[in-house]
């Protein structure tokens, strides 16, 4: 029997991101590993100078140089260059080809340390999990006697100025339950559809654009061909206006919130390997997450905000987890991105 690899060159299938230049340092062919690192389609970028297509990579220009000088291999190792406004590290081979072409091997080396933040993100989050379902237990049934308690404290009273205290008392237990079912997520498994992520994308937007200053502006930066993704629409829509919420609060009067989505092949969410995921972007340019924050922001009741529950961000997190996707953060001064990952197709 014939096997897939068989079909499909091996470089496909490859983790190494490849590009293959013509004597005149045009590009040939990329793999769809260097697809997914240089953000590009290798459609895209066919036959076009590799300064013009990748000016990420003019850092490697002398690699290239020195190899077709040598008429050898060469590698060059940890370079960092600039892709898509992120600094990524990279080990970077270069081989003449017979034809006078070039074969450059890129492996990018933050991976392996994405994949291990990310573990810990995810056990993170399963620890907050178990730790609000022992909590909320414990909360609940003793807030249900209060408030029983409270109502029929309440009948026996005539005097509305006492019974102003008793209504206090139902109405922040009433508070105290709402917000610990929030933290609890969804109790029963969501109706799952086909959904597409532009269209809640764009319910988000509406929502917020409704909240937002006249200073703020939304910037769409669609993939037009995702596929329509299998979700709960509701509970996506959640997480996303969670975020896209922050982002405003974060921006104040004025800036800009950028939505984008991108698929990206073969990507492992967790210790899931998937052969097509999406990525929602939230981009802001506000001040940024404090340094001291930025690891425990999502563990619930951690705010920075007067008036904030700090919920928002575990609740989002819950809900995408429930997707068997994730959330990640990456923040400097000037610019916040939450990158939510989602499977678009069953795991491998
Ligand atoms: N886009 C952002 N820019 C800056 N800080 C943010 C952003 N998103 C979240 N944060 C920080 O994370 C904290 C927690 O967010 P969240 O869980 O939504 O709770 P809340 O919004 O109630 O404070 C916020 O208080 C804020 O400090
Ligand atoms: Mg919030």
């Amino acid at each position: 029997m014939e096997t897939k690899v068989a079909q499909e060159p091996i470089v496909e299938y490859l983790t190494t991101a490849i590009v293959v230049l013509d004597a005149g340092n045009r590009i040939v062919d990329i793999n769809p590993a260097a697809e997914s690192l240089l953000r590009i389609s290798a459609r895209q970028i066919r036959g076009m100078g590799v300064d013009e297509a990748l000016p990420g990579l003019n850092g490697i220009a002398e690699a290239l140089s020195r190899a077709r000088e040598r008429g050898t291999s060469f590698t060059d190792r940890e370079h960092q260059i600039a892709l898509a406004g992120e600094l990524v590290t990279l080990d970077c081979s270069v081989t003449p080809l017979p034809d006078g072409g070039l074969l450059l091997e890129l492996a990018q080396l933050d991976r392996h340390l994405r994949i291990s933040r990310e573990h810990q993100l995810i056990s993170q989050n399963r620890a907050i999990r178990e730790l609000i379902r022992g909590l909320a237990h414990e909360i609940k049934n003793p807030l249900g006697g209060l408030r029983g308690a409270a109502q029929l404290l309440r009948r026996q009273l005539d005097d509305d100025a006492l019974r102003e205290y008793t209504d206090v008392i139902i109405s922040e237990a009433d508070r105290l339950r709402g917000l610990v079912d929030g933290l609890l997520g969804p109790n029963t498994q969501a109706q799952r559809s086909p959904v597409n992520i532009h269209e809640i994308l764009e319910r988000v937007r509406h929502l917020a654009s409704a909240e937002a200053p006249e200073g703020v502006t939304f910037v769409r930066d669609y993939d037009p061909s995702i596929p329509p993704l299998d979700a709960a629409r509701d509970q996506l829509l959640q997480a996303l206006l969670n975020l896209v919420r922050n982002a405003l609060q974060a921006v104040g009067d004025h800036g800009q919130i950028t939505l984008r989505t991108r698929t990206q092949r073969r990507f492992t969410i967790g210790d899931v390997p998937h052969r097509l995921v999406v990525r929602v972007d939230i981009i802001d340019n506000g001040p940024g997450i404090p340094p001291d924050l930025i690891e425990r922001i999502f563990y619930p009741m951690i705010t920075s905000r007067p008036e904030g529950t700090g919920i928002g961000l575990p609740i989002a997190q819950n809900l995408v987890a429930q997707h068997g996707g994730l959330i990640e953060c990456s923040s400097v001064p000037g610019r916040t991105e939450f990158t939510v990952w989602l499977p678009l197709e069953d795991a491998e």
